[in-house]
Formats: structure tokens, C-alpha cells, sequence
């Protein structure tokens, strides 16, 4: 599907096919539909960028994301898109060791800010994701309120690369 075809779906289907671009909000993809008709990927890319920086309260799209190698995926009820980026940062593949370290520092992490860690993680492997839980949990609350938004938008970028097709002159 290149962005043409993105910009002819009617809004039910913009809604199934790109509503979970961030994690279980398919309220901002549903925000964004009537400003098509979109330039480029990138321009729709903007577009949802923009509503994020726009929320009063952002930090609760960061709450919408489940814990790495959590509850969600040990009870196989992650979407589809967390699923595949867990699996591929080796999130299944954990050791016993590395299970209960991830455990604690997700916890610790969620007492310390509020809202649970969060990292694209298609982007890195299970020691870095260790790494920078461990090293994040360390921040000022502001700093990772942002940096978890930042996040969220690269997931965000790759995820809609994998639904539209790029075309490079655009
Ligand atoms: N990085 C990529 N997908 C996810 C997710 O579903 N949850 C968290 N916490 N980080 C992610």
C-alpha cells in the first residue's frame, strides 16, 4: 500500500489498518484521518507527531504500552506489532537470570515515574534493553517522560513503514 492508496481508505479502514501505529491508541490515528489527503509518509508521520506534542497529559500513551517480556507476554494477549518487536529484540529468549532482572527494573521503573518503560525495541537487543532500563530508571521523571514519548514515536515510524510503502522522490 504506497500513500495514495492510504489517503483513498475510507476512515473505518484508515482505523483497522493504521490504528495501532501507537501502541492501542487508535484514537490518534482516528484524529488524523481528516487531514488527508497526506503528501508523503512522512507527512502523515507529522501529522500524528504533532497530535502527541499537542496532549495535555501524555503520559498516558506511554501507559498503553505493556511491560517487555510482562504479563501480556507471558499470557500471549500482546497486539500483534508488540509481539513481533518483543520477539525480534529477544524478549522470548530471556534466561531465568535475565527474566527476573527485567522483572525488577520494569517495576522499578513503574514505582519510580508512574507510567512503564518504554523503548523501541526493534532497535535493540535484550542486553541493550537491559542496559538502558537499568541505566533510564536513574532519570529525572521529566527526562524520561520525553524520552519515553521519543520512543514511542520511533516504534510509531517503523511501524508505519511496515504498512506503507516509501517512495523515496517523496
Ligand atoms: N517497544 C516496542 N514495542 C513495545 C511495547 O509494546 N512495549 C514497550 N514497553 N516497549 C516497546
Amino acid at each position: 500500500m504506497d500513500i495514495a492508496a492510504v489517503n483513498a481508505l475510507p476512515y473505518e479502514d484508515f482505523v483497522d489498518i493504521l490504528g495501532n501505529v501507537v501502541e492501542k491508541c487508535p484514537i490518534i490515528t482516528a484524529a488524523v484521518w481528516s487531514g488527508r489527503p497526506f503528501l508523503s509518509l512522512a507527512a502523515l508521520e507529522a501529522a500524528i507527531s504533532e497530535f502527541i506534542d499537542a496532549l495535555p497529559e501524555s503520559e498516558g500513551i506511554l501507559r498503553c504500552h505493556p511491560d517487555l517480556a510482562g504479563r501480556d507476554h507471558q499470557s500471549g494477549s500482546l497486539t500483534r506489532e508488540s509481539h513481533d518487536e518483543q520477539a525480534g529484540s529477544g524478549m522470548g529468549a530471556l534466561n531465568s537470570g535475565e527474566a527476573s532482572r527485567m522483572a525488577r527494573l520494569n517495576q522499578e521503573y513503574k514505582e519510580r515515574f508512574g507510567f512503564p518503560f518504554v523503548i523501541c525495541a526493534r532497535m535493540h537487543d535484550k542486553e541493550n534493553i537491559l542496559r538502558q532500563l537499568s541505566a533510564r530508571c536513574q532519570n529525572e521523571r521529566a527526562v524520561e517522560r520525553a524520552r519515553g514519548i521519543e520512543e514511542v514515536k520511533k516504534i510509531c515510524h517503523l511501524r508505519l513503514q511496515s504498512l506503507v510503502l516509501t517512495d523515496s522522490r517523496l
